[in-house]
């Protein structure tokens, strides 16, 4: 693969200001892995402006996890697409299983959060992935198409649009599809991306993620059409996270 790969870390609702002496090791360990991948995180929203602003010059950038679709307005609460830019995000995680499963996000809505994404000026993270359920029920290329339908923005560029394939039954849980599942898969997704978007669907990256960690991370980069992985619990520690990006 010539895509570069981008490991990219999801803190979910984990870290408090006290964690800036973690993610500062990620910065001060990311030249000596620069080479390989580029490496993204994403804190809380409330860490955003003082991460981005320690990772200026460094080889990490720091992103978001969710957006409203709207640019402003009444909408209490919620954050805009352009105010997570504005604090220094340059990606948005956009549709995760989480938010999708405890706030009721559907495609719609998460192709809405992806445009706004875009809208500001930073790369979409569209997560997709199938339930225990849904796999052991023979859907999983079902669900994946739609999700893939519904929630992918028309005119979408390797730029502006990076896909996670996130089984749910492997977040968080220590399983992981095997090498041969996670390639079929990989492929039924990239077919579908270079059928919408061309050449830019050639060349979007694809993430894997789920109970990555450092034991499992180079068999899984190693498989085709893995473009790199999305992280949870393994990107709060530096050490693991830097040994993430040392198997690409
Ligand atoms: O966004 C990250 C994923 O949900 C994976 O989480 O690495 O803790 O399984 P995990």
């Amino acid at each position: 693969d010539a895509i570069r790969p981008l490991i990219a870390g999801n803190w979910k609702m984990n870290g408090l200001k006290a964690s800036t002496a973690e993610f500062d090791a990620m910065l001060n360990g990311a030249a000596g892995v620069a080479g390989r991948a580029d490496l993204l995180v994403c804190p809380p929203v409330t860490l955003i402006a003082a991460f981005a602003d320690r990772a200026r010059g460094k080889a990490v950038v720091v992103g978001a996890q969710d957006c409203h679709p709207k640019a402003s307005g009444a909408h209490t609460g919620d954050i805009a697409a352009e105010m997570l830019v504005d604090a220094g995000a340059s990606a948005i995680i956009v549709g995760h299983s989480e938010r999708r499963a405890d706030h009721g996000e559907g495609d719609a809505l998460v192709k809405q959060k992806a445009e706004a994404a875009r809208r500001a000026g930073a790369t979409a993270i569209v997560c997709i992935g199938e339930t225990q359920t849904q796999r052991d029920a023979g859907q999983t290329l079902d669900i994946l198409r739609g999700q893939l339908d519904g929630s992918l923005p028309d005119g979408s560029t390797a730029a502006n649009l990076v896909v996670a394939y996130e089984p749910v039954w492997a977040i968080g849980t220590g399983l992981t599809p095997t090498a041969k599942d996670v390639e079929q898969i990989h492929g039924f997704i990239r077919e579908f991306l270079t059928a919408s978007f061309e050449a830019d669907g050639a060349r979007m990256r694809i993430l894997y993620g789920g109970s990555v960690k450092p034991s499992n991370a180079a068999e899984l980069m190693a498989v085709k059409n893995v473009n790199g992985a999305l992280v949870g619990g393994a990107s709060l520690k530096a050490a693991d996270f830097l040994a993430i990006a040392r198997g690409c």
